[in-house]
């Protein structure tokens, strides 16, 4: 029975042993398809939504308005169950990340994992086999339940399977999952758009290829060694562990994972410690990045981006490859993200992004409002530049709020509270995403070129608040986060007094525990 010695965590994170094995890299693979799962479903409900079979079927006044295209090109799709349609899925998916937060904390990620793609299988097939308004929208909610699950368990189970020196670059696959998912989805509605009249159903039940990869992956990945460990399965946690990380020499990673929960299972309500001064810092950015992520407008581009290009004046297929082409843009922009993130900083990307965003966002405006009036067509040169100024727009985005916006919740709280301040980080995405969802189509009709405006002063409220009071997490050791971030600035470190009553108390207890399991 050795005993093994744990130092409280803190300062430093050593250089564990170990590199990153092949075994990771299949395990990373098949567990990304969640972030898969949530592209496909961002980037195919648009496109759909933009058919005319499925219009017919379940929307006709949309289709009837739609056929009077010179009646107001800004208000054809205007219509609220429309919106539902695509929204829906976002309420259910906020609501089900804090019931994802207990069972992945309770059952471990794997199992999380599981229940997500079982709802997903099953929403896709109410969804596709769809014969009214109610079964579609009933579809959608299952399949909200499967992301709010996925998106809880994919980035932690990515987070705590890397080597930390690689966290940061195996993090954004899940992002990157998510951009291959809005660009097949754009493949595949260009083409089943011209399949009659059950097009539209091809283009939501293909969703089940990546539930179903999820699902088949999900039973052949390990669990991560600390959900292990966190459920005292200490054996298995430490075979695990030397299982990925392709080394015996795993014991001082072992140990550190060993007292971090340790520190953990102190805490009994993680919702009450979320709530004393300390947890504030991250929780507040956690929040707010999801939320500006979603103001930066990503989602009135991705949801409605064959809407919209109809709205400026190009024809059905053209729309389509249109999105196909800004969805490719997305994908090789994250690739960026990965090569940059770790050495450039996080800092840099968003305020850079920032401007880019800005200015598109503001001469898209511009451009609407001086040649798109509410009953006029445009010309093609004119379109294309509003395409090209979109792609301009998903690229800034792409390398900075998409990847950064998952990253940063999830290496900035201390692991006590991590997996229920992400919960918040993942609802309050979810949440902004239906708002932008619901009602993008009403602005569009009644801002008119006003939206891109409205984004873009949001834009430049968020580039200023990144610059004020973001503090930069590049190469920080996840552990250290209070020492060497929060407590160093100028305006967070007010609210890490209780951190240091807690040092005082902690000297009551030997600072360094020695505690024994039974193998
Ligand atoms: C966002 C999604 C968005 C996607 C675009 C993700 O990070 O959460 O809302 O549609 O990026 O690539």
């Amino acid at each position: 029975m050795p005993a093994f010695v744990i130092n409280n965590h803190g300062g430093d994170t050593p250089d564990f042993d170990g590199e990153i094995t092949f075994y990771v890299i299949v395990c990373v693979f098949l567990t990304a398809f969640g972030g898969l799962m949530f592209g496909y479903d961002l980037g195919i409900s648009g496109g759909v939504t933009a058919m005319d079979d499925f219009l017919k079927e379940f929307f006709k006044e949309v289709y009837e308005k739609k056929q009077h295209v010179h009646e107001n090109n800004y208000c054809k799709y205007d219509n609220h169950v429309l919106q539902l349609f695509t929204s829906s899925l976002y309420i259910a998916a906020l609501l089900a990340s804090f019931v994802a937060s207990k069972v992945c904390t309770q059952m471990g990620r794997k199992p999380t994992m599981q229940i997500a793609s079982l709802f997903f299988i099953i929403g896709v097939g109410l969804q596709a086999g769809s014969v009214s308004i109610e079964m579609i929208v009933c579809g959608r909610i299952t399949l909200g339940i499967g992301v709010g699950f996925a998106n809880q368990a994919v980035p932690l189970f990515l987070s705590e399977l890397a080597p930390a020196k690689m966290r940061g670059a195996l993090n954004i696959c899940f992002q990157l999952f998510i951009t291959i998912g809005i660009f097949v989805a754009g493949i595949i509605n260009y083409f089943t758009s011209d399949i009659h009249p059950h097009g539209w159903r091809i283009s939501l039940s293909l969703a089940m290829v990546p539930a179903v990869i999820l699902l088949c992956g999900s039973l052949t990945i390990c669990e991560t060694p600390t959900s292990l460990i966190e459920r005292r399965n200490f054996i298995k946690g430490k075979a695990t562990l030397k299982k990925i990380r392709g080394t015996d020499n795993v014991t001082a990673e072992f140990e550190s994972i060993v007292n971090a929960s340790e520190t953990a299972r102190q805490i009994k309500n993680p919702f009450s410690t979320l709530l004393k001064p300390s947890s504030r810092p991250p929780l507040i950015i956690a929040i707010l990045l999801q939320v500006f992520q979603q103001f930066t407008g990503i989602n009135a581009i991705m949801f409605y981006a064959p809407v919209f290009f109809q709205t400026v004046g190009f024809g059905n297929n053209a729309s389509l490859l249109s999105t196909v082409i800004t969805g490719l843009v997305n994908v090789f922009s994250t690739l960026v993200s990965i090569y940059m993130v770790d050495r450039v900083g996080r800092r840099i990307l968003l305020l850079e992004a920032c401007v880019q965003m800005f200015l598109t966002q503001t001469v898209i405006g511009l451009i609407l409002l001086t040649d798109l009036k509410p009953t006029g067509s445009w010309n093609h040169a004119e379109a294309l530049i509003v395409v090209i100024l979109v792609c301009v727009f998903v690229m800034g985005f792409a390398w900075s709020w998409g990847p950064l916006g998952w990253l940063i919740p999830s290496e900035i709280f201390p692991l006590e509270i991590r997996t229920t301040g992400f919960a918040f980080a993942v609802s309050s995405n979810m949440l902004f995403t239906f708002i932008i969802a619901q009602a993008f189509l009403s602005m569009l009709c009644h801002m008119r070129a006003g939206i891109f405006f409205f984004f873009a002063v949001w834009i430049l409220v968020m580039g200023l608040l990144t610059h004020f009071f973001l503090p930069e997490t590049k190469g920080v050791p996840i552990d250290a986060m209070v020492e060497k971030v929060w407590k160093q600035h100028w305006f967070w470190k007010r609210y890490m007094v209780d951190v240091d009553d807690e040092v005082i108390k902690e000297q009551v207890h030997p600072h360094v525990k020695y505690v024994k399991y039974g193998f």
